[in-house]
């Protein structure tokens, strides 16, 4: 479909960012950055764009007169913004309920009043958890069983994009994408989490025993394939995102130890949080047979040395939020 101008919502975010970055690359669109700006924002993400094709408003998903307004400028909606931290989710449930169900609900409402495209960005924390010896994989088909606040929320939003479809016919695709690293990823998270504090000299974090898997993709690999959906998808459809990349946390931990040429056994075992995910792992089968998509981090341990690197290499971008975060770990016993 024929897109020239989107509302990438919580572009001053994590994935957000690498997908507006993505799009400005790629093509000629323009794009309206839509952002509340959060602690878990970063306007800096978004420096060095072209200014002409790019803008920054200021303002909340759930405000309907704004969402309505920018709805109406646009072709179409690719929807990022989010409270996005488990561990938050269980602190602060709140947040979580109003921003992802209640402004996903916001802006469906827009984009049925003015027959806009949309593509709601979520994630494989939907489906639950499955089994370390399991070699089952998550696919469209696998029922929703969500664990956390966090992801309960998002299954509630992936559930009204569907009704939005089927009730009135909204032009909407769903994507669930596996664990993110990359560039411009709060500090909070797991993997920037621990390079800035192997930084500052600090051993890394492990919950529990650290046998918990996740399943790494590149967000810059995520991106494009939110780009490839929102052109090529079909209206109605589900499509699972990941680059086949289960590791432990265990071992992303000694990974990164050895990029720092220290220990890989010099990290702390941490209380572990409450309710945590074992497994999660992607089949993203249709995505590349049917969309022709393929990841090009095709390397792990390449795509987290250059992680690294940039973390070392744009400390300014980070290092205003780092003290606080961790003061928030400290409170939380993690
Ligand atoms: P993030 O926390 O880095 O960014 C979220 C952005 O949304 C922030 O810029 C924040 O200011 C903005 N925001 C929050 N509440 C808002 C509101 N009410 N109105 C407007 N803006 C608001 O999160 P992320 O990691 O970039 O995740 C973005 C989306 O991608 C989420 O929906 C998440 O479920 C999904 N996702 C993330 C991952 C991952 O590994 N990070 C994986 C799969 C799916
Ligand atoms: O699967 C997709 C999801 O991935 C996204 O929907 C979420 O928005 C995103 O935050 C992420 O969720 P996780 O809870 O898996 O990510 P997090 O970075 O918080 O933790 C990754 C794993 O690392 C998890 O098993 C918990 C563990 N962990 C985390 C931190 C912060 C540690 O062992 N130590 C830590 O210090």
């Amino acid at each position: 479909m024929d897109v020239q101008h989107i509302l990438v919502t919580g572009g001053a975010g994590f994935i957000g960012a690498n997908f507006v970055r993505h799009v400005l690359g790629q093509t000629d669109m323009l794009v309206t950055v839509l952002d509340k700006l959060t602690y878990a924002a970063n306007p800096a993400s978004l420096t060095g764009l072209p200014s002409g094709r790019m803008r920054l408003i200021v303002g909340d998903i759930c405000d309907e007169v704004l969402v309505n307004e920018l709805v109406a400028e646009v072709d179409a909606v690719v929807h990022c913004a989010a409270e996005s931290h488990n561990d938050n989710s269980l602190d602060n449930p709140y947040d979580f309920v109003r921003t992802n169900v209640v402004g996903t609900f916001t802006l469906l409402e827009a984009v049925r009043r003015h027959d806009r495209r949309f593509h709601h960005v979520s994630t494989d924390e939907v489906y639950g958890d499955l089994a370390l010896d399991d070699p089952i994989k998550f696919t469209e088909y696998t029922a929703y069983c969500p664990s956390s606040p966090y992801s309960a929320s998002k299954a509630g939003s992936d559930h009204l994009v569907r009704a939005w479809v089927r009730s009135f016919g909204v032009r909407a695709t769903v994507s669930n994408c596996s664990n993110n690293y990359g560039a411009y990823q709060h500090v909070e998270k797991f993997i920037p989490r621990q390079i800035t504090n192997l930084i500052d000299g600090v051993p890394p974090k492990l919950y529990g025993e650290g046998l918990n898997v996740r399943d790494w993709i590149h967000a810059e690999d995520h991106a494009a394939a939110m780009l490839r959906i929102l052109r090529n998808g079909k209206i109605g459809r589900t499509y699972l995102i990941g680059a086949d990349g289960e590791r432990s946390n265990r071992e992303i931990i000694e990974m990164i130890l050895l990029a720092f040429g220290r220990d890989p056994q010099n990290f702390e075992l941490v209380t572990d949080r409450p309710g945590h995910d074992l497994r999660y792992a992607v089949d993203a089968t249709p995505l590349r047979q049917e969309l022709g998509w393929t990841p090009q981090y095709g390397d792990f341990s390449e795509g987290l040395a250059k992680t690294v690197r940039w973390y070392q290499e744009n400390e300014e971008w980070w290092r205003p939020v780092k003290h606080a975060t961790e003061e928030r770990y400290t409170r939380q016993g993690r």
